[in-house]
């Protein structure tokens, strides 16, 4: 007989890796919204520069800057809780919010949805 076991097939489904939706909203485009599913544990930036979605990252993404500030709209209980770190380079970031995490350090672990902010003050339009 040539089917898997029980116990194979679950340690194979066991390792793929949870998936997530990731909604984004847009400050200067309202209308426009866009819907990502991600794996367990991918950081709203590394998801952003996967899809193509612009969102500022001077320091490429090791919480030393505060470019990829984004404002949490739901599923903040979805992401791991600010380190020390995060919290401090937040402080830095424009349009600081009571709901504001560093998208970089903002690991998904359910479903989220998370504003842009204004990138234009970094691109100079
Ligand atoms: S990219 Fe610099 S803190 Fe996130």
């Amino acid at each position: 007989m040539t089917a898997q076991p029980d116990a194979v097939r679950a340690s194979t489904n066991a390792e793929q890796p949870r998936r997530h939706k990731l909604t984004l909203l847009f400050y200067n485009q309202p209308d426009k919204s866009v819907v990502l599913e991600v794996d367990e544990g991918t950081s709203i930036l590394h998801a952003c520069m996967e899809n193509a979605i612009h969102l500022q990252h001077n320091c490429g993404g090791v919480c030393a800057c505060s470019t990829c500030h984004v404002i949490i709209k739901k599923g903040m209980e979805n992401l791991p809780e600010m380190s020390d770190e995060e919290e401090e380079q937040l402080d830095e970031a424009i349009g600081l919010t009571l709901s504001s995490r560093l998208g970089c350090q903002a690991k998904i672990y359910g479903d989220v949805t998370a504003l842009i902010p204004d990138q234009s003050i970094y691109l100079g339009r």
